[in-house]
């Protein structure tokens, strides 16, 4: 789905890196931010929080699905979609979400999510090229 309007990727950016701020990381030390236009006119964002148990680190893409869902106002709406989406570390630069979270982006954002990287703004579909979606399962 594309964005209604053009994006703006500064502020965007910004949002992710106010987000990256506030993350829990004290095993990698490696901050993560992230930050979503939705269909629905929000911007969400979210920040990885690790765990002792080290294989349970929750990236921050993680707690912006959660946003996505728990946010929303119109529970009897069709569920919100994510249109463009950003994720910086804690230096502020751009990162390319991990595979796992290109899933999770997927699913909420299907492949004309528009992604923004190093390389450029990028359709999803780029960065998960033939992607395993809901789509299978409905056969
Ligand atoms: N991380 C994210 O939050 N998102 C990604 O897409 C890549 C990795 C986090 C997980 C972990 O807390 C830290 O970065 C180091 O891997």
């Amino acid at each position: 789905m594309t964005p209604p309007v053009p994006v703006d990727w500064t502020a965007l950016r910004a949002q992710a890196r106010d987000a990256m701020s506030r993350a829990y990381a004290p095993y990698s030390g490696y901050p993560v931010g992230a930050a979503a236009l939705v269909d629905d006119g929000r911007t969400i964002t979210g920040c990885n929080v690790e765990n002792a148990s080290y294989g349970l680190a929750l990236c921050a893409e993680c707690g912006l699905i959660s946003e996505l869902f728990a946010g929303r106002t119109d529970n009897d709406g069709p569920a919100p979609r994510l249109t463009a989406f950003t994720c910086v570390d804690g230096a502020g630069d751009l990162l390319v979400p991990c595979g796992r979270c290109r899933q999770l982006l997927w699913e909420h954002g299907g492949p004309d999510l528009l992604v923004d990287t190093a390389a450029g703004i990028r359709p999803l579909s780029e960065l998960l090229p033939d992607a395993f979606g809901p789509g299978h399962l409905r056969g």
